[in-house]
């Protein structure tokens, strides 16, 4: 009897087991071509390393979370397959990356389910999207109350010059933050511009309009600006990134903290 339940048991375990690795692709050479195809969030491992092996239950519920969704999650291991690494510029373990429209992107921040797919979302889809009323702009607002998020504010053509300008620096930055593009309209009436089309960030329950030096906005003028400027006041630094904090060319002023969780007081009678 016992041996029974314990032979059910194991098999129930087995077939768990064998459910929740499928969540996750392993990949193989083949992948130096199915990457061009679709959406890959790609976790690059070595089966000695440390990190992978915490990495591994966190990276189980992310792929849960994507199931339903066009992102395929899969891993690769890197001793086997070196050649596929190098190809994507794999330089540690685990690096995780994101794939889709013949780009590859490098998750930067903590490895924790949240912050995952937190870039898959910024990541996934448009670099730059588009708000069409002050309800979805009210609505991220709302959603990156904590962060900074940038919006290109034109009335007429979107393909102005500068519109090109901001597409390319959000292709490389979307990594960080949000870009969103829309008319002057969908704003906040406070919202006073000096220029229009323009680019504003807002953060810090404000918000502030680039300035093109000399009246001629260059790919590195906003490029710099965007740099500069996408992150608040405060922003938690992590080991994810405080390389890309200190190459802002500020000063930093680091608090150090124990972060608390909040503990149930024992009810006093
Ligand atoms: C991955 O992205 C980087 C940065 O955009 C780029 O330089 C590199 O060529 C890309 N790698 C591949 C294989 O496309």
């Amino acid at each position: 009897m016992e041996a029974k339940m314990l032979m059910l048991g194991l098999a129930v375990c087995l077939l768990l087991g064998n459910h929740v690795a499928a969540l996750v692709q392993e990949l193989d050479q083949r992948f130096l071509d199915q990457w061009k195809e679709g959406s890959w969030l790609v976790e690059f491992y070595a089966p000695w390393c440390g990190h992978c092996k915490k990495l591994e239950p966190i990276f189980q519920q992310v792929a849960l979370a994507l199931k339903h969704t066009e992102v395929k999650v899969a891993k690769l291991d890197c001793t086997q397959y070196s050649h596929v690494a190098s190809e994507f510029d794999v330089r540690g373990f685990p690096t995780i990356k994101f794939f889709s429209n013949e780009r590859n992107y490098t998750h930067r921040s903590d490895r924790t389910k949240d912050d995952i797919l937190e870039f898959v979302h910024r990541v996934n889809g448009p670099a730059v999207r588009k708000l069409t009323s002050i309800g979805k702009f009210n609505d991220v607002a709302s959603e990156h109350s904590d962060v900074a998020f940038f919006v290109y504010v034109s009335n007429q053509d979107p393909h102005a010059d500068l519109f090109e300008k901001y597409s390319a620096v959000a292709e490389e930055k979307r990594v960080f933050t949000y870009f969103y593009a829309g008319e002057q309209k969908i704003l906040p009436q406070e919202v006073k511009l000096t220029a229009v089309p323009t680019i504003l960030v807002f953060k810090d329950r404000t918000y502030f309009e680039y300035e093109a030096p000399d009246s001629v906005a260059t790919m590195s003028s906003v490029q710099s600006w965007v740099n500069g400027e996408r992150y608040p006041a405060f922003p938690k630094i992590s080991g994810g990134n405080i390389n890309e904090m200190a190459d802002l060319g500020k000063y930093l002023v680091i608090v150090v903290v124990e972060e608390v969780k909040e503990r149930k007081t024992p009810s006093t009678r």
